[in-house]
């Protein structure tokens, strides 16, 4: 089954949140039909009144990001038991914007992940290459790179795990790859991790994916679903998205 992640970032008001969780809801109650897995991933302050909205209903909640730390005097930091306890199951971590706005490095991420795993969230891991590395052709080497330095090491148990491919330069600018540039990559990633680390891991796209180009991601034989960005905040545009993943019509 196929994974529909939308990634809300710092957008909205709590009314606006609701609004929209509230239309996604009904929308998946309209019917059973192998729904892909469904993820939204709101901002912090908005965890909570989605929590309540969404029980019982097959949505699940994320968080953006997580401390390194698992509690204590860390300023403005949220824990992955604090997202846990907000009803989260999944955490995205390493996204190209914590990357860039925070100096996000491998190993903070790294340890992000292995707070995850062992606080029993599943990370979504955010892998991609600059647009000069496209430029130059250096994308498997980028990639090659990320997997290794961002995973946690062989200590760490890895049972729930998702890795986003998203290319830095194709995010919220409307460019993306051609869907055969996108397959190679993502056979070179999944070859990459079963021959590293054993590991076979669904598999993300993300980058400007919206309602028109997401079937031509979605068949992909390597891709197992999206990471949606600005295309996840408009009701109607998200839902066309997971129809497209095998939603309800
Ligand atoms: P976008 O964002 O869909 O707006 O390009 C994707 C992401 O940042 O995950």
């Amino acid at each position: 089954m196929s994974y529909i992640v939308g990634n809300w970032k710092m957008n909205g008001t709590q009314q606006e949140a609701q609004l929209l969780a509230a239309g996604l809801v009904s929308y998946a109650a309209q019917g059973e039909i192998s729904l892909p897995h469904i993820v939204i991933c709101p901002p912090y302050p908005y965890l909570f009144p989605l929590k309540a909205m969404l029980a019982g209903s097959p949505l699940k909640l994320g968080g953006q990001d997580c401390s390194p730390e698992k509690k204590g005097s860390f300023t403005g930091d949220v824990s992955v038991s604090q997202l846990v306890d907000a009803g989260c199951t999944y955490v995205i971590i390493g996204h190209s914007e914590r990357r860039r706005y925070h100096q996000e490095s491998s190993a903070l991420i790294q340890q992000k992940v292995k707070t995850a795993l062992e606080g029993g969230l599943t990370p979504i891991l955010c892998i991609g290459e600059e647009a000069e590395d496209y430029e130059k052709g250096n994308v498997f080497s980028v990639l090659e790179q990320q997997l290794a330095s961002d995973l946690p090491q062989e200590d760490v148990k890895i049972e729930n795990l998702l890795i986003a491919y998203e290319p830095v330069w194709a995010i919220g600018t409307g460019l993306t790859p051609k869907p055969e540039e996108i397959e190679k990559v993502a056979s070179f990633i999944k070859k990459t991790l079963a021959e590293t680390r054993s590991l076979d891991v669904p598999l993300l796209y993300g980058g400007s994916a919206n309602a028109e180009n997401a079937a031509s991601f979605l068949k992909l034989p390597s891709i197992e679903g999206l990471l949606v960005g600005t295309a996840s905040l408009k009701l109607e545009e998200f839902t066309t998205i997971i129809k497209e993943a095998g939603g309800p019509a």
